[in-house]
C-alpha cells in the first residue's frame, strides 16, 4: 500500500482554515499528518481535526518539512512570502490568496472547469481562484461548454466573511450596536451616529442596514480589485481569454455566502429549458429554481453546501442569446476551502500513482 501524504493548512487559525480542519476531518483517512501552522501569535494554540487535538505552529522553514501538500490560507503579502518557502521545501502549494493567481506558470484550478491543468505546475504552487468567482464557475463551465460563452456581466452581493475573521466580525459587532436602536436607518446619518465615524471596520464604510460598493482596494479607472478578478480569473479558469466581463462587486451584510445577478450571452439563442437541462446535470452546479414555490438560491441556504446554487434563469427580453441568473455558493467552502480539498484529491492520485 503506498504510503499517506502529509498535509498542512497554513492559516489554520483564519475562517477559511477552520472550514478546511471541518472538511479534512471529514477525510481523515485519506491523509497521513495533519500539520496546523498559523502566525506566531496562534503557536501553542490547540485546534481540532475531528476529534483529534493539534497544536498549531508558528510559521517557519521548518514546518513544511515532510509535507507533501501545503493548504495556505494566508493574507496575500505573508503568502507572497511563504509559499515559495514550502514549495522550495517539496511542498504541492494550493494557495487561496491572490498573489500568483494570474502568474502564468501557476495553474488557477477549478475541478469542473479545467482539472488537467493541475498536473502542469512548474513552480509547484497551484492557485485557488477568488471567491466570487469561484461560485460562478461550475455553472459558467456547464453553459460555456453547451452554448459558447460570449460575455458576461455580473453584479455581486458578497458575505462579510469574504474579508475574513475580522470581517465577520465587524458584521456581528455592527449588528449588535444598531438592532436596540428603534427605527434605526431611517433619519438622515441616524447608522453613522450609532457606529462612529471612525470606527475600524476592513470595509470601509457602516455594513449593517448598509451595502457598500466597493470590494478589496482601488485600481485604475475606478474598478476595484474584486472585479477585476472576477474578470481575469473567469477567462483563465474558463480558458477564454477573450472573454467580455463587466461587473460591479458589492459587500451586503450577509455573514456567508456569496450571490451574483449574472447577464451572460452566447454564440446562439439559448431557451431556459435548454439552459435548465444542462444545468441540472452539472458538477458542482445545484439547480434551485422554482419561483412559484418560492425556491430559488439565498445565501442562508448555501451555508455548508457543497455545490453552488443557481436559479431565476430567465431569457433576456431584449437579447435573444442572453440569459438572466442568479448564483449564490458558500464563499468559504467552493469559494475556498472545498475547491482546495478537491484540487488537493486530484494532486493525491496523482502523487499516490507515482509512488
Ligand atoms: N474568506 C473568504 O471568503 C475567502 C475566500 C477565498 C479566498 N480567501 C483567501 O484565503 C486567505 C485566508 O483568508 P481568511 O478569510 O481565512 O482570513 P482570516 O480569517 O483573516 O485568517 C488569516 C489566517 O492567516 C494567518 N496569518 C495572518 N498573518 C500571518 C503571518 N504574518 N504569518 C502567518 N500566519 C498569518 C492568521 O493566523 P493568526 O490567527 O495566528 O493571526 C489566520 O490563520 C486569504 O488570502 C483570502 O484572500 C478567503
Amino acid at each position: 500500500m503506498s504510503r499517506k501524504l502529509n498535509v498542512a493548512i497554513v492559516g489554520a487559525t483564519g475562517v477559511v482554515g477552520s472550514i478546511m480542519r471541518r472538511l479534512l476531518a471529514d477525510e481523515r483517512d485519506k491523509w497521513g499528518e495533519i500539520r496546523l501552522v498559523a502566525s506566531p501569535r496562534s503557536a501553542g494554540k490547540v485546534l481540532t481535526v475531528g476529534d483529534e487535538e493539534i497544536t498549531v505552529q508558528a510559521i517557519g522553514p521548518d514546518v513544511f518539512d515532510g509535507v507533501d501538500i501545503a493548504h495556505f490560507d494566508l493574507p496575500d503579502e505573508v503568502s507572497a512570502e511563504w509559499v515559495p518557502i514550502a514549495a522550495a521545501a517539496g511542498a504541492v502549494v494550493i494557495d487561496k490568496s491572490a498573489y500568483f493567481r494570474m502568474d502564468p506558470e501557476v495553474p488557477l484550478v477549478c475541478r469542473e472547469a479545467n482539472p488537467e491543468a493541475a498536473s502542469e505546475r512548474p513552480k509547484g504552487i497551484i492557485a485557488n481562484a477568488n471567491c466570487t468567482t469561484l461560485a460562478l464557475i461550475p455553472t459558467l463551465a456547464a453553459l460555456d461548454k453547451a452554448f459558447g460563452l460570449v460575455s458576461m456581466s455580473v453584479a455581486s452581493y458578497q458575505a462579510a466573511s469574504g474579508s475574513g475573521k475580522e470581517g465577520l466580525e465587524a458584521l456581528y459587532a455592527q449588528i449588535d450596536k444598531t438592532a436596540s436602536v428603534e427605527r434605526i436607518g431611517t433619519e438622515p446619518d441616524d447608522v453613522r451616529a450609532v457606529l462612529g465615524t471612525e470606527y475600524d471596520s476592513p470595509f470601509g464604510a457602516p455594513l449593517a442596514l448598509n451595502v457598500v460598493p466597493k470590494v478589496g482596494g482601488w485600481r485604475d479607472g475606478g474598478w476595484t480589485s474584486e472585479e477585476l478578478k472576477v474578470r481575469n480569473e473567469s477567462r483563465k479558469i474558463l480558458g477564454l481569454p477573450d472573454l467580455k466581463v463587466a461587473s460591479t462587486c458589492v459587500r451586503v451584510p450577509v455573514a456567508v455566502g456569496h450571490s451574483q445577478a449574472v447577464h451572460a450571452t452566447f454564440s446562439s439563442e439559448v431557451t431556459v429549458a435548454e439552459a435548465h437541462r444542462v444545468l441540472a446535470e452539472a458538477e458542482g452546479v445545484d439547480l434551485v429554481d422554482d419561483p412559484d414555490n418560492m425556491v430559488f438560491p439565498m445565501p442562508i441556504d448555501s451555508v455548508g453546501k457543497p455545490g453552488t446554487q443557481v436559479g431565476r434563469v430567465r431569457q433576456s427580453i431584449d437579447f435573444p442569446n442572453s440569459l438572466e441568473f442568479f448564483v449564490v455558493g458558500d464563499n468559504l467552502m467552493k469559494g475556498a476551502a472545498l475547491n482546495s480539498i478537491e484540487t488537493a484529491e486530484l494532486i493525491r492520485l496523482e502523487l499516490e500513482a507515482k509512488q
